[in-house]
């Protein structure tokens, strides 16, 4: 007899196959295989993530699952079909697929690109019983074993981030998907990596992710380091540009993350003005707060004083005010 979960299982892995198969084999995936071959995916690479697609119907999980008799319902928690005024149907249709594996390589969810500039770019699988969203990291399967041998995780925001990674021989790389990395994620890397190294895209939402991220691993004590990508590029597009020999070198260039972070904010305000440099303490203490090891704590605190023009007392006096002010 089967259990509900193992069902739910063989219901992602039929879903995997069809999409894949689609992809491959169909005549309707040949849009989506000229689109890989326009972004230099090639069919190992494509084979290694099991990418696929999800044509234009919205009925073909439908009829995929009740010819193998398994329960739309439980299709349904899984996020992968709904069910409308006019009866069920597909979540993705027209995407090219990227499946979500867990540790074991086993489909959880399934994101979904559009092939063209239209809006939204991603459909992702909602939450489930099998994909928890906090503690899944895209490309596990593939990148512990990298991991674990190098020490590092390289963390990307984005499915072709972490191809363009995999296709140029990085192999410790996850992605966050767009979502915010959670603690669930870093009690993950905590697991299986001595340090973390964001690699996020050069934009502004990149770098307020880095900080973000920067800050939960400092409160985890868990060393982070941040690759700074030029304005607008993100690994994928660097690498396509400038090739692994370029992306290579940035990645030799990898700093702390919080002196990273003090470099960003200086070079956005200027410790010129005292209004200034006072403003710029308060941006800089609260993460400061979150350094665990002393020795750490006590070069940056003299590298922050440096670059404020600022003497070491009247920064501890500070941060002893903002403390008994959080009580
Ligand atoms: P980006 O907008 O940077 O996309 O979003 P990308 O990964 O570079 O994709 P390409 O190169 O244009 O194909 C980063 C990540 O955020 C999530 C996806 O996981 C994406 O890879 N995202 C983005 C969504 O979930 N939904 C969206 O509509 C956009
Ligand atoms: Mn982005
Ligand atoms: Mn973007
Ligand atoms: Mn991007
Ligand atoms: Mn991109």
């Amino acid at each position: 007899l089967k259990t509900e979960r193992d069902q739910q299982r063989t219901i992602m892995l039929v879903t995997a196959e069809h999409y894949r198969d689609t992809l491959t084999r169909k005549p309707e995936g040949a849009a989506a295989r000229s689109y890989l071959q326009e972004r230099e995916v090639d069919p190992e690479t494509s084979a290694a993530y099991g990418l696929g697609f999800a044509s234009e119907r919205r009925d073909t999980l439908i009829q995929l699952l009740k010819a193998k008799e398994l329960p739309l319902e439980l299709a349904e928690q899984l996020g992968i079909i709904r069910k409308g005024e006019r009866g069920w149907y597909d979540l993705l249709h027209n995407r090219l697929i990227f499946p979500i594996r867990d540790k074991q390589g086993q489909p959880i969810g399934f994101a979904g690109r559009v092939l063209d500039s239209s809006l939204p770019k991603y459909i992702n699988s909602p939450e489930s019983p099998l994909y928890r969203k906090s503690s899944v990291l895209f490309g596990v399967d593939l990148a512990l074993r990298d991991i674990r041998q190098s020490g590092t995780a390289i963390i990307v925001e984005g499915y072709f981030d972490h191809l363009a990674l995999y296709r140029a021989g990085i192999r410790n790389a996850l992605a966050t998907c767009g979502t915010a990395l959670t603690d669930g994620h870093i009690g993950l890397l905590k697991k299986h990596a001595q340090r973390v190294c964001l690699l996020f895209d050069g934009d502004n939402a990149g770098r307020k992710a880095t900080v973000r991220a920067m800050e939960l691993c400092l409160e985890q004590a868990l060393p982070v380091y941040v690759i700074n990508l030029p304005q607008g590029e993100d690994p994928d597009s660097l690498l396509q540009k400038h090739g692994v020999e370029a992306f290579n070198q940035q990645v030799a260039a990898a700093k702390p993350a919080f002196e990273q972070f003090l470099h960003w904010l200086l070079a956005k305000t200027p410790a010129d003005s005292i209004d200034q440099r006072v403003r710029l303490m308060d941006e800089i203490i609260p993460r400061f707060q979150r350094i665990k090891d002393p020795v750490e704590r006590d070069l940056y605190l003299k590298e922050i004083c440096r670059l404020l023009g600022i003497d070491p007392p009247s920064f501890r006096r500070r941060l002893a005010g903002q403390r008994s002010e959080q009580k």
